[in-house]
């Protein structure tokens, strides 16, 4: 290894804060307890950081801000802009005032952000992911009913590892027409997701935990990931653990998604199979999704992109971001409010006659909103 790779890659393991430091997890420690951001009771008014984001961003935070309205859920937004801006290194970092907000407040609603394709910014996506230590992806996909695809009863979760991997960002050119990009697994990181990743079954109650991998063919980094797993779940004896290769697990999710019910598993898998999964349930514009933060703090956000093409024409479905604010409601503690809107936006597309264009129907973002608002008040 290059010297220059080499000090890159220090620099990158030192900013991760001590992932090489083996560290045990309690299970009662408050890191992953999903009410761990919650002070005072379900009915005391919290502060929650809105990043609308780029494109139909606006449209369906507004969607979601008027339907919580109409809930009287007691949360006061306070509304951010992430577009980058350019500090004294030249480098395009976060605004301040978004980073500000976010740790004072330790829960943010983000709408999707545009990221230009190998030019320009990072990721922000990737950014409030380092910033805020974001280390678990949590999605949970459920069949809609109401809204058919070929796939019945579908209800699993998948928990994808979220700080490291190939996403580390460490990649460099070796001569022209070479490149490399290296993936990073520390123990810490993989016993971190794998601790969250049974602990969640527990809560919610969920019978098994599948680690996806591939530990033959990448023996080391998998390896390092299937063994952390393997540790956690001797702490779990109560929980099903199974081991599977990737490629067997998209078999297999294809063939019979019910089979599965909890998966965890590093980060480019996570970030393709949880796609996949929300295919099996009618898409992204449904599907929902939570960062959870070692660190107490929590983002969710709707896993589908800005939508350029149907921006501003109030076409966009906001369900996606909805379902994300709902897990954010069970997330403070909120229970009967969540479950109120579920219900509502649920029995909407149920009813199937004030639908989004993407689902079927010819209404406007505008008019599928209303249509959640009025079943909430009516039920109350
Ligand atoms: N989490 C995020 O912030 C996130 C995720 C993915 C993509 N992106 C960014 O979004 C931009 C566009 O990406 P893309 O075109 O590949 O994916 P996209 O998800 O924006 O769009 C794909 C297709 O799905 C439709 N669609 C997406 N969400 C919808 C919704 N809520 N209602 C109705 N239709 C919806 C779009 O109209 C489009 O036809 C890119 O800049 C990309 O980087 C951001």
């Amino acid at each position: 290894m290059s010297f220059a790779v080499f000090r890159r890659l220090a620099i990158t393991c030192r900013s991760t804060s001590s992932i090489y430091n083996r560290r045990s997890f309690a299970t009662s420690s408050p890191f992953f307890d999903e009410t761990s951001s919650t002070t005072g009771s379900a009915d005391s008014p919290r502060t929650v950081t809105l990043i609308p984001g780029d494109g139909i961003g606006p449209e369906i935070s507004n969607s979601v801000q008027k339907i919580f309205d109409a809930a009287d859920v007691p949360i006061n937004w306070e509304s951010v802009d992430v577009t980058p801006v350019k500090s004294p290194d030249g480098k395009f970092r976060i605004p301040l005032r978004a980073i500000d907000s976010v740790t004072k407040n330790r829960i943010g609603l983000k709408g999707p952000l545009a990221t230009p394709v190998g030019k320009g910014h990072q990721s922000l996506n990737l950014a409030l992911r380092k910033q805020f230590n974001l280390f678990a992806n949590v999605r949970p996909c459920k069949t809609i009913e109401g809204y058919p695809t070929p796939y019945t009863n579908v209800d699993l979760v998948t928990i994808r590892e979220n700080t490291e991997g190939e996403y580390s960002g460490i990649e460099h050119t070796i001569v022209p027409g070479v490149v490399q990009s290296i993936k990073l697994i520390t123990e810490h990181a993989s016993l971190r997701v794998c601790e969250y990743a049974f602990l969640y079954a527990k809560q919610h109650k969920r019978e098994k935990v599948t680690v996806v991998h591939k530990a033959n063919i990448m023996r080391l980094s998998d390896g390092l990931f299937l063994k952390c797993a393997r540790e956690v779940a001797e702490k779990y004896p109560e929980i099903k653990f199974e081991e599977m290769y990737l490629d067997t697990v998209c078999l297999k999710m294809v063939q019979d998604p019910t089979q599965f019910d909890c998966l965890v598993m590093p980060n480019l898998y996570g970030d393709i199979l949880s796609d996949l999964c929300a295919g099996l349930i009618g898409g992204l514009g449904l599907t929902p999704s939570g960062n959870i933060g070692e660190n107490g703090a929590a983002i969710f956000e709707a896993v589908h992109g800005t939508a350029p093409d149907i921006a501003g024409q109030d076409k966009a479905n906001p369900t996606a971001l909805l379902l994300s604010a709902v897990m954010m409601l069970k997330h403070l503690q909120m229970y009967d409010k969540a479950e109120r809107i579920e219900k509502a936006c649920f029995d909407t597309i149920k009813d199937g006659k004030v639908l989004t264009g993407d689902l079927g129907g010819k209404s406007k973002c505008s008019e599928y909103t209303s249509e959640i608002c009025k079943r909430i008040k009516d039920s109350s």
